[in-house]
């Protein structure tokens, strides 16, 4: 594996009966950048994440965290690597009957933390670092679909892991909750050294927050390189894709103005 990639698929292969969902990826996740994969509605992009953490198990290839192999490990072994991946779901996925200070502490106790003053320090800290400090004695249903996301996403970076998978993180969410989504990510991904991987069919938040952008069509890779790269790429599929997602004037909108990406850090709380 190449030294710079924090996460690595080899080859991959799932099918789902007759249905060959993944049919040979092979991708590395580069250390402490933010790797996009997108792809249409159905091609298989939660089904990749799902092996990143071991949650299913590949026909063939290989994925590896650093440089344990991980596909192939019991159960007890991978808890440990699962302790570094944080996971934000698809559906935010929280507790429903507990408090934001229980949800986000649910991790802490399920690894064994025990001391109460930690974890309240550590649940007010990531409360804080998506902007919610105010909310820890509510409860999901008290919060709107963007705090409830935002929640999630502290308890996907509370156990401060190495690799955090966000599936979808936008879907769903208005232009200003999806930027805000957005700005969180760069965050963490830039002052805590987090290796992302996010899987979106939301084009405008790829663009905004990927270092390399990854598109599956058919269960292969078709296309990967920078925003920049996908926006001159000639391969007809995914010239479709991209013009099927959104329009030439919003991707100048998104890359035309530098400072436009910023406008939102000023709502968040400094680390
Ligand atoms: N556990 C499963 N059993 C059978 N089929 C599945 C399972 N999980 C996903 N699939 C199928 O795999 C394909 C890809 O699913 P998914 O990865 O969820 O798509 P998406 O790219 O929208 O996230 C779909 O056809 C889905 O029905
Ligand atoms: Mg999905």
């Amino acid at each position: 594996m190449s030294a710079q990639a924090d996460m690595r698929v080899v080859n991959l292969r799932k099918r789902f009966g007759r249905r060959d969902v993944l049919r040979g990826v092979t991708l590395d996740f580069p250390k402490g950048e933010i790797t996009v994969v997108l792809g249409a509605s159905g091609c298989g992009k939660s089904v990749l994440l799902k092996h990143l953490v071991g949650l299913m198990r590949p026909d063939r290839g290989e994925v590896w965290f650093g440089s344990t192999r991980i596909d192939r490990l019991p159960e007890r072994e991978l808890g440990i690597v699962r302790r570094q991946i944080g996971f934000l779901f698809q559906q935010s996925a929280l507790f429903d009957s507990l408090s934001v200070r229980e949800n986000i502490a649910f991790p802490l106790r399920e690894h064994g933390m025990e001391d109460e003053r930690l974890i309240e320090e550590k649940v007010v800290r990531v409360l804080n670092l998506v902007g919610l400090g105010d909310t820890l004695d509510q409860i999901p249903s008290e919060l709107s679909g963007g705090q409830r996301k935002r929640v999630a996403l502290a308890r996907a970076v509370v156990l401060e892991p190495r690799v955090v998978l966000y599936d979808e993180p936008t879907t769903g969410l208005d232009p200003i909750r999806s930027e805000i989504i957005n700005q969180l990510i760069l965050k963490f991904s830039q002052t805590l050294g987090i290796t992302s991987i996010v899987v979106t069919h939301d084009l405008i938040s790829a663009h905004r927050i990927a270092n390399t952008m990854v598109l599956l069509h058919e269960g292969k890779i078709i296309l990967q390189g920078t925003p920049e790269a996908f926006q001159l790429t000639t391969d007809p599929i995914a010239v479709q894709f991209l013009r099927g997602e959104l329009g030439a004037d919003e991707l100048a909108r998104i890359h035309g103005n530098a400072d436009d990406g910023q406008a939102t850090t000023g709502v968040h709380p400094p680390l």
